[in-house]
């Protein structure tokens, strides 16, 4: 490593510290300066329909799992035997990753992994190639209403899956792919600068909710780094915070898996 790399790599490493917690002047945040908590999910565009997802009577047939072998046996599988994905497969798990328990008010919601601050900062996209019933597109989980909305009609998702993680072929044959995108200002309305270390682990318990889904369902999938755009869409305000560097979408946070059959 030279130089250069040195320095920046040190530079780097400041954010996996607690360090910057006792600088900060949390008085100063949002939240503290007494603005409203940022809703707890995109809002859905005009002439978008909710696409109702199959509920917990759907994944009654999940529960067989053992939790001890479901850590045990979870692995990443890059290679997916069945073609395509059941609805009440997709729905288990968003419900496991990003299924909402209960709305405490305003800006906070209580789900089924945790968050610091119970912030929530991301969106689930559903990058879908192969899921009955379902056109291959892009999608987004409304997790307050356990439904989809569609963002995009395509047919190229395979190519679209391989150049955003740089060449890795095997994604292509994925039948469905779950982006998660931050939406930063939903934690640094409470942590300032503090909210992208603590976004980061975040979406770690996220993933591993959805490797232990799989095992749960017999679908088998492995993480992703994406550094592909989301090209969708959207109200001014969030097609903006897709696109701009200001969200983690480009450039290192959101994680890519892809549940698939085993
Ligand atoms: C944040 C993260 C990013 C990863 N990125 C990739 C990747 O780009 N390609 C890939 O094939 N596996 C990727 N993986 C899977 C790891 O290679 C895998 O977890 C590791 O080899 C250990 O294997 P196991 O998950 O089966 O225990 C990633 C895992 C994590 C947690």
């Amino acid at each position: 490593m030279d130089k250069g790399n040195e320095d920046s790599v040190r530079q780097m490493r400041e954010l996996m510290k607690d360090s910057l917690r006792t600088q900060v002047n949390f008085f100063l945040s949002d939240q503290n300066q007494g603005l409203p908590a940022p809703p707890l999910q995109k809002p859905v565009r005009e002439g978008q329909e909710l696409i109702p997802l199959p509920g917990e009577k759907a994944w009654e047939e999940f529960r067989g799992v053992d939790v001890v072998d479901a850590i045990a046996d979870r692995r990443s599988t890059r290679s997916f035997a069945r073609a395509s994905l059941t609805c009440e497969e997709l729905s288990f798990m968003l419900w496991a990753t990003q299924g909402v328990k209960q709305v405490l008010g305003p800006g906070a919601a209580l789900r089924n992994v945790p968050s610091a601050g119970c912030r929530h900062a991301f969106e689930t996209y559903i990058l879908v190639n192969k899921v009955d019933n379902l056109e291959s597109g892009i999608y987004r989980y409304l997790a307050l209403e356990h439904a989809l909305v569609q963002e995009q009609c395509r047919d190229d998702i395979p190519t679209l899956l391989t150049s955003a993680t740089l060449g890795q072929e095997f994604i292509s044959s994925a039948p469905v792919v779950l982006v998660w995108a931050a939406v930063p200002y939903r934690s640094e309305w409470r942590y300032l600068e503090t909210a992208h270390r603590v976004m980061l682990m975040d979406v770690g318990h996220i993933c591993q909710n959805l490797y232990l889904a799989c095992e749960a369902a017999q679908c088998c999938t492995c993480a992703v780094v994406y550094s592909g755009r989301i090209p969708c869409p959207s109200t001014r305000s969030s097609s903006m915070r897709l696109g701009s560097r200001s969200t983690m979408l480009r450039s290192f946070l959101p994680r890519l898996s892809q549940p698939s059959a085993r």
